[in-house]
């Protein structure tokens, strides 16, 4: 928890700074033509992937904070998360909340308990509701759009975003018309043969790219995104999500570490490294420079000032959790997950401090895709 007390401003910028020890000539070619270009052939994508040390991730985050406060300043976007239900329906192996999974404890907020984290979170400044579960046949489609329909008549400035898994067109349409304006999906790994083994048989990478197609065709701002380092993943792994990512144009990337969860089979795996996560921040904040990229949880549970680092990296968006006291706790995706004592005020203030000490601000604006506008 950061308090004004043990707030030190400008210690991350000042960090950053001092590195200003010289870039070899070819990480500098390389960064340079990302920075003129948002983009580089393959072989040079994992050439700069490879190459990293301290000295090229200094001189690409400077690069990311340029392009990051040429359209953005020193905004930094809030999202209000609600982790509504942990009961789920699949089995990504790396999820602490797989079907599979008989240790967790699982619970389902109801549609009150979710307006009344709404209610809250709308007195704390924040304008767009994230709302993230398993997949829950509990909430049927009649129940989603009617919770949306909700939210939407009680909080017309807010953006509502859904991030509730694979579901049909229709669906997802029942959605859009209901109110709701975003969809995170993330699409893990752009690699089938590594999808297939993070996911059980059942999950195929195809599905998983026809829904961020349908998504993006009925007028969403999407989110896809993978998980960094996830047991087997590779550079040629990661170069392919990059071309993925380029193809598809989302309108928001999250990436956060893989992290282990004891009760899963990737339990005694390696967590994903906070060094490779800013790095991939960097290279995607200069891939796209108007993109919406949140220094996540995950980056913050490997680091205590991991979203610090985030932000100072190139990303522009933090999701702090707006949940209930009593479910955080059980919302488990990994272990050790950051943030699942404090309270929502708590949260936000923390928050707030956390940027103020980098030199960034919270906006209260709702932080929409530039550009982008609904479809009636
Ligand atoms: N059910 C929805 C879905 O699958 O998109 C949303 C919930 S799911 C838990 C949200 C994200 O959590 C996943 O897309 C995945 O990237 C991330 N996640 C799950 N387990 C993780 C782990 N062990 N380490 C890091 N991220 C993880
Ligand atoms: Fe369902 Fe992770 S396996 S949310």
């Amino acid at each position: 928890m950061i308090t004004p007390e043990n707030c030190r401003i400008g210690e991350y910028i000042r960090e950053f700074r001092a590195q200003t020890l010289p870039v070899s000539e070819e990480q500098k070619r390389r960064i340079d033509c990302l920075y003129e270009t948002g983009m580089l052939e393959r072989k040079d994508f994992a050439g700069l992937i490879e190459e990293r040390e301290e000295t090229s991730a200094a001189y690409i985050a400077a690069k990311a904070r340029e392009r990051q406060r040429e359209h953005f300043g020193t905004k930094v976007y809030l999202r209000g998360l609600i982790e509504f239900s942990n009961i789920c329906a699949s089995n990504c192996l790396y999820c602490g909340i797989r079907r599979d999974n008989a240790k967790a404890v699982r619970y389902r907020l109801g549609e009150e308990a979710i307006l009344d984290c709404c209610r809250a979170g709308y007195g704390f400044g924040f304008r767009t509701f994230v709302l993230q579960s398993g997949e829950d046949p509990w909430w049927t489609d009649e129940r989603i759009c009617s919770l949306i329909q909700r939210i939407r008549g009680e909080f017309p400035d807010c953006a509502i975003t859904l991030s509730i898994g694979e579901k049909t067109k229709e669906s997802y349409r029942s959605y859009y018309e209901a109110g709701a304006d975003r969809y995170l999906l993330r699409h893990e790994t752009a690699s089938p043969e590594l999808y297939r083994r993070l996911h059980p048989p059942a999950q195929t990478l195809q599905d998983r790219i026809r829904c961020l197609h349908d998504l993006k065709e009925i007028g969403y701002q999407i989110g896809a995104g993978m998980m960094v380092e996830a047991p087997g993943q590779t550079t040629e792994d990661l170069v392919r999500d990059l071309f993925f990512l380029k193809e598809l144009q989302p309108d928001m990337i999250g990436i956060g570490p893989f992290i282990p969860h004891s009760d899963t089979p990737f339990g005694n795996e390696k967590a994903g490294s906070v060094d490779l996560t800013l790095f991939l921040l960097s290279v995607l904040r200069l891939m796209f420079p108007k993109v919406l990229l949140p220094a996540t949880t995950a980056l913050g549970t490997v680091d205590p000032r991991g979203r610090e680092k985030g932000i100072l990296a190139g990303a522009n968006v933090i999701m702090p959790n707006l949940s209930p006291g009593d479910v955080r706790g059980k919302y488990l995706l990994y272990d050790n997950k950051i943030c699942t004592g404090d309270d929502p005020e708590k949260c936000s203030r923390c928050m707030e401090l956390r940027m103020k000490s980098i030199g960034y601000a919270i906006s209260e604006e709702r932080g929409d895709a530039p550009g982008w506008s609904r479809r009636v």
